[in-house]
């Protein structure tokens, strides 16, 4: 009988070490530029009570919901997004929590999803969140803290956009046009580029618009700039919500990254939480899926039963991320590197040992990573393992030129050899 190998679920990933180490440039470029903006990091479960979701979070994703009933006959779900988790961790300690405040995690997230590019049901999200204030401001932190994450990471400006459009905006159009219920008609702006005008207008028409409505919108969503929405909306609530956006702009062209936002009224967001502010980021030329999405969302909290505590935030998946660093050529060697190779002619395994221990703590900063053999072995065969781990420098400890307390010593990104002692070897480094 033959036994079938065991397979890696669809639209999971395994991790093996060359693959870890680009997951960690990553993970360590989201916390560093988080951190730089005054983000604090939190956690919470892996899967919530299933009520989380379904009816806040918006029909598309309770349709991918990965959920059972755990032996306590409760209705679980594994977390298809972390805004629902912030927003129960937010009411739990509404009055404790200093108020504004700004929030960052890295959840592992699961959606069953059709797996495809730029899409797996596994995957990891960047959330940077700001809890407590209506500001504009808010958006201008965020979007900031967006264009340095992706210009850190080496894109260049230009090579991505965060199209910024507003519910507000959208549901004062709708409502001068005097179409009806919003929340039925977002979820179908939402896919208007995705599903082609033929299915976009049906769609609409089954929701309960007109072919005049239908066209209407069609342009409102077209608008490219903001004087060009200003020819089309009248009311005080349009006029409000655009000169926010307005500020919004000229705060973010004073920082320097006017080049990097720009309006896009085709963005609606799939979610059903959005009340304000909706964003996506896209690369160039819209050639693959978001990079990252968000919105204002202050009635979330009120929604799941607790206080308005009015929010905004985003959400930046590592793998369309991943993707497009790739095709720019921006990701680290995969390759494993560390600082030293202690190696023995007369295969001195405690005299290895010893040695090895006594670099890694040379270091007055991040301890040095230092590699050596774990048998037995001619010398070549030493050279090839500090080859393959990428050893920058290999330490003899035994070379026959070195008196007490130095040691023969070889650069191997020049091939040069040295005698010297621990300092003079660190040095080099
Ligand atoms: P979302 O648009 O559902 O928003 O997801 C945000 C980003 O997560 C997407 O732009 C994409 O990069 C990534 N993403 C989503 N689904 C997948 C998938 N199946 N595979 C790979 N990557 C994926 C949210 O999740 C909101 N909760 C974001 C948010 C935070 N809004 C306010 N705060």
């Amino acid at each position: 009988m033959s036994i079938s190998i065991p397979q890696l679920p669809k639209g999971t990933r395994d991790f093996y070490p060359e693959a870890e180490r680009i997951q960690n440039y990553i993970f360590d470029t989201w916390r560093s530029v988080a951190e730089s903006f005054a983000y604090e990091e939190y956690e919470g479960p892996m899967f919530e009570h299933l009520e989380l979701y379904t009816g806040k979070s918006g029909e598309e994703i309770v349709s991918q919901l990965y959920n059972f009933k755990d032996k306590g006959d409760r209705e679980i779900a594994l977390r298809p997004e972390m805004t629902p988790t912030l927003a129960r961790l937010v009411i739990q300690k509404a009055r404790e929590l200093k108020k504004p405040f700004k929030w960052f995690s890295m959840p592992r997230l699961f959606r069953y999803e059709k797996a495809q590019k730029g899409r797996l049901r596994e995957f990891f999200q960047l959330n940077m969140d700001i809890i407590g204030t209506e500001s504009i401001y808010a958006e201008a932190d965020l979007m900031a803290a967006i264009a340095t994450m992706l210009r850190k990471f080496g894109l260049k400006d230009g090579e991505f956009a965060i199209g910024v459009s507003s519910r507000k905006l959208l549901a004062t159009y709708l409502e001068e046009i005097g179409a009806p219920n919003p929340a039925l008609v977002y979820p179908v702006l939402d896919r208007r580029l995705k599903i082609g005008p033929e299915a976009f207008a049906k769609a609409l028409a089954d929701a309960g618009l007109s072919e005049d409505q239908v066209k209407k919108l069609d342009d409102f969503m077209s608008c490219k700039s903001i004087e060009e929405v200003k020819t089309k909306v009248h009311s005080e609530n349009a006029t409000a919500a655009l000169a926010e956006i307005e500020d919004l702009f000229a705060t973010l062209t004073a920082a320097g990254y006017g080049e990097c936002v720009n309006l896009d009224l085709s963005i609606v967001r799939g979610l059903a939480y959005y009340t304000g502010i909706v964003f996506e980021v896209f690369d160039k030329g819209k050639s693959m899926r978001a990079i990252a999405g968000g919105g204002r969302y202050d009635s979330l909290t009120e929604k799941l039963g607790g206080e308005r505590i009015p929010g905004v935030g985003f959400g930046m998946g590592d793998v369309v991320l991943a993707d497009l660093l790739a095709e720019h050529n921006l990701l680290p060697s995969p390759k494993q590197s560390v600082d030293f190779y202690i190696a023995s002619f007369t295969n001195d395994m405690k005299k290895v040992f010893e040695t090895a221990q006594a670099f890694r703590s040379a270091s007055t900063g991040k301890p040095f990573s230092v590699a050596h053999p774990l048998s037995a072995m001619k010398m070549g065969k030493q050279l090839d393992q500090a080859n393959y781990q990428g050893a920058k420098i290999v330490v003899y400890v035994d070379g026959s030129k070195a008196s007490a307390g130095e040691f023969e010593y070889k650069d191997m990104r020049t091939g040069e050899m040295f005698v010297g002692n621990m300092d003079a070897i660190v040095k080099r480094l």
